[in-house]
């Protein structure tokens, strides 16, 4: 099975310089074979030119110009704990860096690389990166908002702006995407990724790669991703960051790597190992997913890069007492190069003289960071053309980009019914709103964290927008509180501009750089500051309240949600925050985003995900909103004080549109494990699907919308457990009023793969629920069964 999964040598330095050109298919219909990667690449005919000069180059290198290409810091804004070193420019001379991050100009970057390619001995150019997150200039979604648009192809585009920018900037290298799986939102850095689920989140992790990377990694505009943080990083015990993570081999094959194999199979040029220890081993230093996953069974041949300091740390966890065997330890576990933590510049030289350190081992490494600053056309072109950095930001075409992207990420909580109908769209005729909060008129804020290059002043807020939408003398600004502090007189005033309007939108959330983002984990997920007496003020103004909550994870907010008639999230928009709100508000833009994340009702509710396993007790039909009854009730699987059930459930969200589902039918009601198998070891997979599911999907409202139709899976009788659900598909589509279409998912032998008590990636004799659903909590269904 393995020998399926793994990628020859030669298509995986294919990837290095040729991505996948954009696929005419729906990406969401890609499947995510481990072959797809390979089947979509065009060979490489530089290939062999390339291996040749790789190899010329190392010839000609001393040990200690070897190492210096192991070496990165941070040149700019630190990102962590700063090195305290000033003398770049003269070790750039020596040799003695590869790579420097956080400088944001071409002119930083070009006056750093005239040293190296004009005053180091062998004229080898530096690789500068930065954490082009989500966007460069032009400020995208945070992530966890891009993802609940279910819209890969639209991901794509956003990374391929952000690439065009930071290129164009002199950034050819990302550390994103971030493709950890998150299923606690007391974790800060949930806003950085996809969200909880592992086949959404590997269709999302192929995106951003192929947006990164282009078609050609050599283009000018093309800019390497590195997948990170590899690996089980989102899993901190408790939410807390850099907390220490247990996964089971199994959890960790079959939730938290296939985010990162499908970064890997579409390319990906660099991988980042993580903070956290994983079962006790430190991931930067984790000989089993550096060197026997991620090179031996997905041959991966591009660098592995450790986050910030994190071989320096490797002394705090304990497994190493001094800097020598920390170096030592995190690089022949399959680490490459090392970021700020200068511990490979102090020690490798010392520990290959000394034999600790195989030079043959060392070469490799130096190989696959010269393979990738070649595959970069680095060589070639070492400088940015400083006179076209200007334009190529904001570009009127990423700006509109920004706006349909922050439209897509809203997810609509609810919309309920204020006299006969539901509160929205506003009407065109709307007078009189007032708008109230800490984030209706703030800048800063809507850019997120990890905000790039984004400026305060490329930011279009709320206000500004609804001014322009219903002209200023409609709109009754009061900000109501600070997002921690405010003053009694702020609120009052807050509930006075209430009480005169018709209609209140309250923008509520956290603030983006403190509260979301690394080192931001919350142990309270509640509004901060004075804003929940805020919105229970305004709220009893006894006007209609529209609540947008903005926020890099979801808040639980249970009375807001008994009292407010709308709830929307709308993660940290980015630059266009005012005018996607505005057209989403009046129904400009139908909402369509569905969150990839369980919503808790309660923070003691986390780790909380949809794709669970039953426990030997589950509470089946049991009422959970009041307390157990009787033996029956009390001794399965509950809180006593809380229910089981999320407070929106992944996939959920609503429409400005209805939709109903009927007619499921599926072709088959048995397949064979054993022909599952065969075709799933076959090097040539056939065409054809293993099972076709299909549902009809109408549109039952009076609007156009489009809906994200899911299909969902779960296994009984396997080997070992399985979710009591896990998404296998999902496609958007366009329906008109009134319209019905057929959505067919056609399912091919690795949707029925489970990783099995062998660790392997099999079909096994089951019965399997189908359901083509709205979201994880319902849907129309049927069974068929795995036979032998
Ligand atoms: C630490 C973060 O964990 C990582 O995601 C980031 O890429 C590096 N710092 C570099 O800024």
């Amino acid at each position: 099975m393995i020998s399926l999964l793994r990628c020859s040598a030669v298509a995986a330095l294919a990837f290095l310089l040729y991505a996948f050109a954009p696929s005419s298919a729906p990406s969401s219909e890609k499947p995510p074979s481990a072959n797809a990667a390979r089947e979509h690449s065009t060979p490489a005919p530089s290939e062999p030119a390339l291996e040749k000069k790789v190899d010329e180059l190392l010839h000609k290198m001393t040990l200690e110009e070897k190492v210096g290409q192991l070496v990165q810091y941070s040149a700019g804004q630190p990102t962590g704990p700063g090195t305290g070193r000033t003398d770049y420019d003269d070790m750039i001379r020596k040799g003695e860096i590869g790579a420097l991050f956080n400088i944001t100009t071409a002119r930083q970057v070009n006056a750093f690389q005239h040293i190296a390619v004009e005053q180091s001995r062998l004229h080898i150019p530096l690789l500068f990166g930065l954490d082009v997150i989500h966007g460069f200039r032009t400020e995208f979604p945070v992530p966890v908002g891009l993802s609940a648009s279910w819209d890969p192809d639209l991901i794509q585009q956003t990374a391929r702006v952000a690439a065009q920018e930071a290129a164009a900037s002199g950034i050819r290298w990302t550390f994103s995407p971030m493709v950890d799986i998150a299923r606690d939102a007391r974790w800060g850095r949930m806003t950085e990724g996809s969200g909880e689920d592992p086949y959404l989140g590997s269709m999302i992790a192929r995106a951003y790669v192929r947006g990164y990377q282009g078609t050609r990694l050599d283009s000018p505009d093309s800019i390497a991703a590195c997948a990170k943080h590899f690996v089980g990083y989102g899993a901190a015990e408790a939410g807390r960051d850099y907390n220490s993570v247990e996964i089971s081999e199994h959890t960790l094959r079959q939730y938290y790597l296939p985010p990162f194999h499908a970064a890997v199979e579409e390319g990906a040029a660099t991988i980042m190992s993580a903070f956290n220890s994983l079962n006790g081993v430190p991931s930067s230093a984790n000989p089993f997913t550096l060197t026997q996953i991620l090179r031996k069974e997905w041959g991966f041949q591009g660098i592995v890069d450790s986050d910030y300091t994190s071989l320096a740390e490797l002394i705090n966890h304990g497994i190493a007492n001094d800097g020598a065997t920390a170096a030592r330890k995190a690089f022949l576990a399959g680490v490459d190069m090392d970021m700020v933590s200068s511990l490979y510049h102090d020690h490798m030289a010392q520990l290959v003289r000394s034999g600790e350190v195989p030079e043959g081992a060392l070469d490799e490494a130096v190989r696959r960071i010269l393979r990738v600053k070649f595959a970069l056309g680095l060589f070639e072109h070492p400088y940015t053309d400083e006179s076209k950095e200007a334009g190529a930001m904001l570009q009127k075409e990423s700006v509109t980009l920004a706006r349909t992207a922050a439209e897509e990420s809203f997810v609509l909580l609810r919309n309920a019914n204020v006299g006969s109908s539901p509160l929205l769209p506003l009407s065109a005729n709307t007078k009189n709103v007032a708008l109230i909060g800490p984030l209706a008129n703030d800048k800063g804020n809507m850019l997120g964290s990890w905000a790039g290059q984004g400026r305060s002043q490329d930011v279009v807020t709320l206000r500004t927008a609804l001014n322009e939408r219903i002209g200023a003398q409609n709109v009754h600004y009061a900000k109501g509180t600070e997002i921690t502090g405010g003053t009694d007189d702020q609120l009052a005033e807050a509930v006075k501009t209430a009480e005169q309007a018709d209609v209140v939108i309250l923008a509520v959330g956290e603030n983006a750089g403190e509260m979301t983002g690394e080192a931001a984990s919350r142990a309270f997920l509640g509004l901060p500051g004075r804003q929940e007496e805020l919105l229970e003020k305004v709220v009893g103004a006894g006007k209609p309240v529209v609540l947008l909550i903005f926020s890099g994870r979801p808040l639980t907010l249970p009375w807001a949600f008994q009292h407010v008639p709308v709830a929307m999230a709308a993660w940290f928009p980015g630059i266009q925050a005012g005018p996607a709100l505005v057209r989403t508000l009046f129904g400009d833009a139908n909402p369509s985003g569905r969150l990839t994340v369980s919503w808790p009702r309660s923070v003691g509710q986390e780790p909380l995900y949809y794709n669970a396993l039953s426990t030997g007790r589950p509470t089946g039909k049991i009422d959970l909103t009041r307390p157990p009854r009787n033996a029956a009730e009390k001794y399965v699987s509950r809180y006593i004080d809380e229910q089981d059930s999320p407070q929106f459930p992944f996939g959920f969200g609503l429409s400005y549109s209805n939709f109903s589902y009927g007619n499921l039918h599926i072709d088959k009601t048995k397949i064979s494990a054993a022909s599952l198998n065969e075709e799933l070891q076959a090097r040539e997979p056939r065409q054809g699907a293993a099972l076709s599911a299909s549902a009809d999907i109408t549109n039952t409202g009076t609007r156009p919308g489009v809906e994200t139709v899911q299909c969902y899976l779960r296994f009984q009788g396997t080997s070992v457990a399985q979710p009591v659900r896990a998404l296998s598909k999902f496609q958007r589509i366009n329906l008109a009023p009134g319209e019905t279409k057929k959505v067919t998912f056609l399912l091919g032998p690795s949707s029925f793969a489970i990783w099995n008590d062998q660790q392997k990636l099999a079909a096994e004799p089951a019965k399997v629920t189908v359901w083509i659903a709205h979201d994880s909590s319902q849907g129309v269904q049927a069974t068929l069964e795995i036979t032998k």
